[in-house]
């Protein structure tokens, strides 16, 4: 076990090789010293120089693992936000009238850090996530950090938890970008200062099913977005919402719900967790953003991916009937992957889909993970090393 000091001498000198030097802020990135109005108090996992942290890593499913570090910043005032640093991962303080707790003012963001079979750790597109939050938080009326900033915040997050990374094939550490509304307000209005925040955890597959095909409901009662609403960012409004129809279907034995659009009730939008595609007669459709559709960093890849592959690829209005006449449906989403959908249950009528190797999804879904892995070239630049 090698001395805290040690392990911060390493982590600088690490960082120095890389962009992110730059932006550590040596004097404090490995104490708990933080923004007053945030101020990390627990001190969860010690310092170790181990490669690996101590997790069943043959284990994995997506649910909080806390790891060593997170990042922390704010702004208040301006458009800027001050120079970020890490510290401990632990809880948080905040004003009882903080724009995010009382008016919901926040958005969230999820990327991933992988670790692959030659030891390189690897970030997928993330400044997508960063361009994605800048949207979100023109939306809600807050500063963003610009895309430089988020991209290396995200890489300095990763770093620091790097012993939380997955063995190569066994998950990915699930990187959560905050941007949160956290002074105080009492009238309805934008708070007067923002916190940009980053947190860790290591995950294995999303679903309980693993890797099996989902089965989906379609709820025609509760809806998840609604036009001129913030359907098509991340808010963190967009979520909570959606946990009535999600564990009701859930305790029905569905895996998740997709949604129809709140107003003809007729057109498929998304799942509560991911977006959504079907096929047909080898056409892949899916739903057009249009301000209720989030716009997906794997949605957005895995159409790349297809129209490389030579597919004719719409977005387009999906009705609910041809869903139910799809040859394949599947899901995308940063937590979610790709994952097949092996049946829907709309109105009491089940269809069931095509599944298996010789699927469009698994095709794509083999390049898209290829690509992370390192055994495809990278020909598009999406993927980043962060040591
Ligand atoms: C993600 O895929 O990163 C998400 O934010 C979905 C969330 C419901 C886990």
């Amino acid at each position: 076990m090698i001395s805290r000091r040690a392990c911060f001498r390493n982590l600088i000198q690490s960082l120095r090789t890389g962009s992110t030097a730059s932006k550590l802020r040596s004097s404090n990135c490995y104490t708990s010293r933080t923004a007053p109005s945030l101020q990390p108090v627990v001190e969860l996992s010690p310092d170790s120089d181990d490669e690996y942290a101590d997790v069943d890593w043959d284990n994995l499913g997506f649910s909080l693992r806390p790891t060593d570090y997170m990042y922390i910043t704010k702004c208040s005032g301006g458009d800027s936000f001050e120079e970020g640093h890490l510290s401990r991962y632990g809880n948080i303080e905040l004003s009882p009238s903080a724009g995010v707790l009382n008016y919901g003012q926040g958005l969230f963001e999820g990327t991933k850090a992988y670790r692959r079979e030659n030891g390189r750790l690897c970030l997928f597109r993330p400044d997508q996530n960063a361009i994605r939050m800048q949207a979100g938080a023109e939306r809600m009326c807050m500063p963003s950090p610009s895309i430089h900033q988020f991209v290396e915040a995200v890489k300095q997050t990763a770093f620091a938890n790097k012993r939380w990374i997955p063995p190569p094939g066994k998950g990915s550490l699930y990187i959560r970008p905050l941007l949160m509304g956290s002074g105080p307000v009492l009238g309805l209005g934008p708070a007067p200062e923002c916190t940009f925040l980053i947190y860790a955890s290591p995950v294995g597959n999303y679903f309980k099913e693993g890797l099996a095909p989902l089965n989906l409901f379609i709820d025609d009662e509760y809806h998840r977005a609604t036009r001129g609403g913030a359907g098509g960012v991340k808010t963190i409004t967009n979520y909570s919402p959606v946990l009535k129809a999600l564990t009701r279907a859930k305790s029905r034995g569905f895996s998740d719900v997709l949604y129809l659009d709140s107003v003809y009730k007729k057109n498929i939008e998304e799942v509560s967790s991911c977006n959504v595609f079907i096929v047909k007669d080898n056409v892949i459709s899916t739903p057009a953003t249009g301000g209720t559709i989030l716009e997906g960093v794997t949605r957005k890849s895995i159409v790349d991916i297809a129209l490389d592959h030579g597919y004719q690829v719409k977005e387009q209005c999906i009705p609910v009937e041809e869903v139910m006449e799809a040859d394949e449906v599947f899901c995308t989403g940063t937590a979610v992957g790709v994952a097949a959908v092996g049946s829907i249950t709309y109105q009491g009528k089940r269809v069931e889909y095509k599944m298996g190797d010789q699927c469009v999804s698994q095709e794509l879904f083999s390049t898209y993970m290829g690509i992370q892995k390192g055994d495809i070239e990278d020909k598009k630049g999406w993927i980043l090393e962060i040591d």
